[in-house]
């Protein structure tokens, strides 16, 4: 197993992808770029504005992903004057394109001509003019209108060595909205025929036998709407499906615009979309023909109180550090399209980050070996709906802001650094051995969302605990999909992984007894794909594999807290936990210490074949029960361990180690004697960053 381990980590660390040779040079690191509105601003002021962004340090901007209104003022009627001259612009100051395809903004022609290319909503409102993503993915009006518009620019810039790729779409997503349209009622019967054949079989899938829901004829089905069902959900997996079928229409209407891209333009020019890193509507995953994909993020908008007094201007710890390890994952290439740029708009109340924390984000990025960053947007707007949303420069449109500055001072490092980047040095031992797979599907997330059995329930909540608890402990993470080859990874995390079937557990099984060290949590293996339990007892079928049966679980309200005792400590729980029987021979690491079931075991270990199997049957919600254990399975496993401050992140890139201090106090890494200071101070601030090597 270890030889088997160390060429796995040989190969994925040594080798780049294919896209990321083809489109971005190593020796570059990352480059940094920002969003343009030209058709916003006075022509005569684009020159100053590129030539303002050029001196800033920035290297590409990014172009049209609003404009359609302006591409296309009648039907068929296409105006690229206009967008051929900010093209020109930018390259005369060095900046290349990213040209985007502007499908989320229709205008007003188009809707008014054919309404039914209108997302409906799921109280039967049909979306109005005037905002974005107000469009069906499955309206075929809408999909012929938009190849149509994406053709014209394929042709117009496909063969433009000034364009660097393109992006299709804007944060596809429908930003939580359902869609309802008869285009989409009709779409997902057609995903239903497709799925099941035959009637009966999704009569079986959906569990239709139950409230006499059976169904004789697929033109029957609509499409299950919380808000019109009297009394719950009676078929969970219709939901499910539902949710399935709206990823996948999503996909696919990204897919037709990559398709007719790709059929026009030069291999040079990459296609990729901009996924909001967070958003569980849609799954990035399933965009696999682009040729990556990657991400959005504003960590500071109200939403999070972070970790101490000043987190709340920090943003949390795990965040960017997550998005880059999820969507470096599909095909070893990310970037963060989007990447927040100061004060935003939109938020529940939107305060100014701390001071140096655009900086440290930059870092962050930049740590989970991204090819490229690029920051929302370079003015601040004077009119819209996002007014208040900070630019790299303010509302004069030259004089930069606290981030554009933080913007200047990253590029201008990385600059420095590229002057030291050696190609192909290898991962640092004793961090490669603490290599982590959290194995991920959205399946899990829908699922056990619309059934949570508790409302504390939060599956991406679990999930991301772990992922912090992982990165607390200093391992480098990759969120990898259950068909990725485990071999390469000392240590797998399987979080909550409530749908299952025997091949995949035999996997995870084969993995522990070649070597692995498997990690599953609460909830794991209750249900088929289907949704169902299995006609066994509870959670038969992951027995063999803890070494232990689950009898029942328990959970309480947020008001009341239960305890569990591990290695003599306590902690307190609340929102899930297992009571477990452990086999002869499986250890008991943690047992409950309180309520009815005070002594029952709920955390418990094995030995299997040259690996280590842990359950953890408790989910926390300050996650201290789970980083202790995953600590104990590292060191049984004999993996050093390095444990950091609270809200200190550290990751590992070509040759060079950053940290990152998302607390609110000062801390001061263990960093080894003889290394060499690039950038930073040993002594951190709040929002510091540090690079040695
Ligand atoms: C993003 C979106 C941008 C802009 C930005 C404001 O989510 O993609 O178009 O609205 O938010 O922060």
């Amino acid at each position: 197993m270890k030889k088997i381990l160390l060429l796995g980590l040989i190969m994925s660390f040594s080798s780049l992808s294919f896209a990321q040779k083809q489109f971005f040079k190593a020796e570059k690191l990352v480059e940094t770029g920002v969003y343009y509105y030209p058709e916003a601003w006075n022509q005569d002021q684009w020159d100053r504005d590129f030539q303002k962004m050029s001196e800033m340090g920035f290297e590409f901007t990014h172009m049209a992903e609003f404009a359609w209104a302006q591409i296309e003022p009648s039907e068929g009627n296409y105006d690229f004057k206009w967008l051929d001259k900010a093209v020109e612009l930018a390259a005369k100051h060095n900046l290349k394109v990213i040209m985007c395809t502007p499908s989320a903004t229709p205008p007003v022609w188009l809707t008014k001509k054919y309404p039914e290319v209108l997302l409906v909503e799921p109280n039967g409102q049909t979306a109005m003019h005037g905002t974005r993503e107000h469009y069906s993915w499955s309206s075929p009006k809408y999909q012929e209108l938009t190849k149509k518009v994406v053709e014209a620019m394929a042709k117009h810039y496909g063969n433009d060595k000034r364009i660097w790729g393109w992006q299709i779409d804007n944060e596809p997503s429908h930003y939580g909205a359902l869609d309802y349209s008869p285009a989409a009622q009709a779409d997902f019967r057609k995903w239903l025929k497709n799925k099941y054949q035959t009637i009966n079989a999704l009569n079986q899938a959906w569990g239709t036998a139950f409230w006499s829901g059976i169904y004789t004829d697929f033109d029957q089905i609509e499409m299950p709407n919380e808000g019109r069902l009297i009394s719950g959900i009676a078929s969970p997996t219709s939901m499910v499906d539902m949710k399935r079928f709206n990823a996948d229409a999503c996909a696919a209407f990204i897919s037709l615009q990559n398709k007719t891209l790709k059929e026009n333009i030069s291999k040079s020019q990459f296609v990729t979309s901009n996924f909001m890193n967070d958003h569980a509507d849609v799954d990035p995953w399933r965009s696999k023909d682009l040729d990556f994909i990657c991400y959005t993020v504003y960590p500071v908008a109200g939403y999070t109180n972070g970790t101490g007094d000043q987190g709340f201007r920090l943003g949390d710890s795990w965040r960017i550090s997550f998005a880059n390890d999820f969507f470096r994952s599909l095909n070893g290439v990310t970037g963060v399209m989007e990447l927040q740029p100061g004060q935003v708009n939109w938020g529940k109340y939107n305060p100014q980050p701390y001071p140096g924390a655009v900086h440290m984000w930059l870092w962050n990025a930049f740590a989970g070996g991204l090819d490229f960053i690029c920051s929302y947007r370079f003015r601040q707007p004077l009119f819209g709906g996002e007014q208040f949303h900070y630019g790299m420069v303010g509302t004069d449109g030259v004089t930069p802001l606290n981030g554009g500055e933080q913007y200047s001072q990253f590029m201008s490092e990385i600059r420095e650094l590229r002057k030291l980047y050696k190609p192909n040095v290898p991962m640092p031992k004793e961090y490669a051995a603490r290599k982590t797979a959290i194995v991920y599907n959205q399946d899990n997330v829908w699922e056990t969302t619309i059934q949570p059995q508790t409302y504390q329930w939060n599956e991406r909540k679990h999930i991301t605990k772990y992922y912090s608890c992982l990165k607390s402990l200093c391992a480098p993470v990759e969120i990898v999909d259950e068909n990725k080859d485990l071999s390469g990874y000392p240590v797998v995390v399987i979080p909550a992984y409530q749908m299952v079937d025997t091949a995949l557990i035999q996997k995870w099984y084969n993995y522990a007894q070649k070597g692995g060290n498997l990690v599953v949590t609460v909830r794991t293996g209750l249900k088929d794909h289907n949704g169902h339990f299995f006609e066994a007892p509870w959670a038969a079928i992951i027995s063999n594999l803890i070494g232990g049966k689950i009898v029942m679980n328990d959970m309480l309200n947020e008001a009341k807290t239960a305890k569990v005792s591990f290695d003599g400590k306590t902690y307190l729980w609340n929102n899930w936990g297992d009571m477990l029987e452990p086999d002869a021979g499986t250890e008991v690491w943690a047992s409950f210490a309180d309520q009815f079931y005070a002594g029952k075991p709920t955390v418990i270990h094995r030995k299997l074949g040259k690996g280590t199997v842990t359950y953890i049957g408790t989910d926390t919600n300050d996650g201290k029960l789970e980083k202790d254990v995953l600590k104990k399975v590292y060191e049984t496993a004999g993996i050093g361990v390095k444990e950091l401050p609270e809200g200190l992140i550290v990751n590992w890139r070509d040759g060079f180690w950053i940290a990152n201090n998302y607390s609110s106090v000062n801390v001061n890494p263990d960093i080894p004697k003889d290394s060499k200071i690039i950038f930073g101070k040993k002594e951190m601030v709040p929002a510091g960053v540090l690079v040695w090597q």
